[in-house]
């Protein structure tokens, strides 16, 4: 049998990390994977639960597909990830086009239950959280990715509760993959060409196997030969222990961009959010990276407008932004999720709550635009990964993950090269090589 599979994934880099480890596990049963949606025989949704119209979306999607299908063979669809799991049997009622719904914690099952749909023809969903075995079945699969940066999932779910958030309940309790297993997966994306690890999880630094925590990890996999480069998110500020803020005095591949979401900078409202952490301690973390290695900038993730959140509560979040100037942030309008505490809490204001989202990304657009403006003339380390989508020049990342694009020939993909930055906007910096014979400004 040889089929083709087209995922389409919605999120955060779980799911893409996910999303690959399906294809690696779908090529067992004869799936190859396509680009172009219209070849597919199977169509599989890899879905996020964590803000706004989530479900309707992927209803959408699922309309979307059944219309472009219309006058060929249906392929068999799946919903997988995070509204698969919140919604489960829900979906195959609501929409019969619907074949079947995995949740994130049973993608070691799926071959086995797109096998018996063939056989009997039966819709299922598969909603267990079935960690362990998830991660056993994995292991003995490769993961073929190839790309010079890959992600690699250390730890999935959440014991932590914030009030308005969902990756408790889609992504169940907190559980950390064994070390050596972590290890393995590793060694094997670099012997794929893999230069950089990018290590994952909902909680990442909570990561602890038997006493081993992210510290212990990023030291081991630092050793292997090939790596040039470690990161690792996402963090919770409570989970920043002495022993990884340790690391960035002794580690020489971890990048100094430390991802730490602090959601808010009022005590007030983080006491709400049942953040577990508040701005103190925040600070002192922030402070003793930076005591560590100077070289470390932060990056943080905001939502604005929470239940209860006013204008002195507002005030603080800018005065923080301020304060760290983070380089680069997302931030989102709080939104209520069924089943979570602040989803029965009142609102704010709509036009309160946009006015708000625009005060703080403009500080936040403005600090990004004057950080990639200082490193305007200066020479940077580059790893490169690919070509621009055009293909005409080549793209790469700075230590703080900012694109960097120049001219520069295939040869240079995976290395690490010095690039002079002369022109940089929000996003971007574009450059010239100056360690390569081929010199052009891009
Ligand atoms: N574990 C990470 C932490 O503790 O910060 C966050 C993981 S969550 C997948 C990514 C981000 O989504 C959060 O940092 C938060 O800013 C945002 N988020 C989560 N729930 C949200 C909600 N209900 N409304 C708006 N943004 C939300
Ligand atoms: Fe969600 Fe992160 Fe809070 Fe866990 S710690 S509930 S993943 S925001
Ligand atoms: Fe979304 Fe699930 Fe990730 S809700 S952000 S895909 S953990």
């Amino acid at each position: 049998m040889d089929q083709k599979i087209f995922i389409k994934t919605f999120g955060c880099q779980m799911n893409e990390y996910d999303s690959n480890r399906i294809y690696d596990t779908l090529k067992k049963i004869g799936y190859n994977k396509t680009e172009k949606y219209e070849d597919a025989d199977c169509y599989l949704l890899n879905t996020c639960h964590i803000r706004d119209k989530a479900k309707e979306k992927v209803y959408h999607e699922i309309g979307r597909v059944k219309k472009s299908f219309k006058l060929k063979s249906k392929p068999l669809i799946i919903v997988a990830g995070c509204v698969a799991q919140a919604e489960n049997e829900e979906m195959l009622k609501r929409e019969p086009y619907i074949d079947l719904v995995v949740g994130p914690q049973s993608y070691h099952k799926i071959n086995d239950i797109i096998l018996n749909y063939k056989n009997k023809n039966e819709k299922i969903e598969e909603t267990e959280f079935d960690v362990v075995s998830k991660f056993e079945y994995l292991s003995k699969i490769k993961n073929k990715s190839k790309k010079i940066s890959s992600f690699l999932t250390i730890q999935e779910g959440c014991d932590k509760f914030c009030h308005f958030c969902v990756v408790p309940y889609t992504r169940g309790p907190e559980y950390s993959r064994p070390f050596n297993q972590i290890l393995d997966e590793a060694k094997n994306l670099i012997d794929n060409g893999t230069k950089e690890i990018f290590l994952l999880g909902q909680n990442v630094n909570a990561y602890n196997y038997k006493d081993l925590r992210l510290s212990n990890l990023i030291l081991e996999i630092e050793k292997l030969q090939g790596v040039e480069r470690i990161r690792y998110t996402t963090s919770h500020p409570k989970d920043m222990t002495e022993d990884l803020i340790e690391v960035y005095k002794y580690s020489k591949k971890l990048m100094p961009l430390v991802h730490l979401p602090v959601q808010s900078g009022s005590d007030k409202v983080l006491k709400l959010m049942n953040r577990k952490h508040n701005i103190k301690t925040y600070l002192e973390t922030v402070y003793k990276l930076k005591k560590i290695n100077s070289k470390i900038e932060f990056s943080s993730d905001f939502i604005i407008a929470y239940p209860g959140e006013n204008e002195k509560d507002f005030e603080d979040t800018i005065n923080l932004i301020n304060e760290i100037k983070f380089i680069n942030s997302f931030s989102f309008i709080f939104s209520p999720r069924p089943g979570t505490v602040a989803s029965k809490l009142d609102t704010l204001d709509k036009k309160k709550s946009l006015l708000r989202l625009e005060t703080v990304q403009k500080i936040l657009f403005k600090n990004q635009i004057e950080m990639n403006k200082s490193i305007e003339n200066k020479i940077i380390n580059v790893l490169v990964e690919n070509r621009t989508d055009d293909k005409t020049k080549l793209f790469g990342r700075s230590e703080y993950m900012t694109s960097v694009v120049f001219y520069g020939s295939d040869d240079l993909i995976g290395k690490i090269v010095k690039v002079k930055i002369l022109k940089s906007n929000q996003n971007t910096l574009f450059g010239t090589i100056i360690d390569s014979t081929h010199q052009k400004v891009a």
